[in-house]
């Protein structure tokens, strides 16, 4: 396991997850949210990893400097804002403190967290959860944890599903998820974009389970024409609440804000 999320928080990609995950959040209003990647929780863009690759600069730097954003992107700026209490951007909060700080009382979280260290942030992170809110965080693999507590009923329950795609097997295991979903269970997956062959035939088997509604959307920062690099990320929504209008806002402007010449958000309803 090699891949390390404090280089590339709060890039584009981070910035449309995040935006459309708490869209989905407000419309969910979910009473379980299990994380199958969760990361650290929080990361420092003063940090030398961030630093290192100035994604954060190209993406939230940018976001929370524009005035006249959109008002879907609203929560996520004044979740940034919470966690830089003094003022500037030194912080970016991952899924992790994104959902907790979003959830009702009453309601739980999830996160699943492989790598050592990032596991032992991750619980550092979330050490002081809102009142009522309950929270675990465990060293577990997070496809198999979050299939296990699926099969048992945990109420109205929210996936996100946010792999690194550094293994072969990434698509496989997230298809095998999607088919054992029950009906009280809706997924958000997160993709990068590099070809759109590796996309349709993701989509294609996903619409295979015939899920009871499915939405692509997609940022592409850059034209789909060199495979080798990431040229955008995907978003892509199972059983969950209609959010296609916030979601295509938030495609749009990041794509618009943050992508070079060629870039494009669009947001497909497959089923449902
Ligand atoms: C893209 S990052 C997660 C970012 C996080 N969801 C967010 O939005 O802030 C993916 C994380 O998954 C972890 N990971 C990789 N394979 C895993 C597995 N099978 N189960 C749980 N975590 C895993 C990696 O260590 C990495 O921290």
């Amino acid at each position: 396991m090699n891949y390390r999320h404090a280089f590339h928080a709060g890039n584009f990609a981070d910035i449309a997850k995040h935006a459309i995950l708490l869209a989905v959040l407000a419309a969910m209003k979910p009473e379980r949210v299990l994380d199958t990647h969760a990361g650290a929780g929080l990361y420092d863009l003063d940090g030398e990893d961030a630093r290192r690759t100035g994604e954060a600069e190209l993406g939230v730097a940018r976001l929370m400097a524009d005035v006249g954003t959109p008002e879907v992107f609203a929560s996520l700026k004044a979740a940034v804002a919470r966690v830089n209490p003094d003022g500037g951007l030194r912080w970016y909060p991952g899924s992790p403190r994104l959902v907790v700080d979003a959830l009702a009382p009453g309601a739980s979280y999830a996160g699943f967290e492989l790598h050592p260290d990032a596991h032992a942030q991750l619980a550092h992170a979330l050490r002081a959860p809102p009142k009522g809110v309950r929270v675990e965080t465990l060293k577990l693999d997070g496809y198999d944890e979050a299939a296990r507590r699926t099969a048992a009923d945990g109420g109205r329950t929210l996936l996100l599903v946010d792999p690194p795609f550094e293994r072969a097997d990434d698509y496989e295991r997230v298809l095998a998820l999607t088919a054992a979903l029950n009906p009280a269970t809706g997924a958000l997956i997160w993709l990068p974009l590099k070809d759109l062959e590796t996309f349709d035939a993701f989509l294609s088997r996903l619409e295979a389970q015939r899920p009871p509604s499915l939405s692509a959307a997609q940022v592409r920062i850059k034209p789909l024409d060199n495979p080798m690099r990431m040229n955008g990320c995907a978003l892509v929504a199972v059983n969950l609440p209609d959010v296609d209008g916030a979601t295509g806002t938030v495609c749009a402007w990041v794509a618009d804000r943050l992508g070079g010449p060629g870039a494009r958000g669009l947001v497909e309803r497959l089923a449902g």
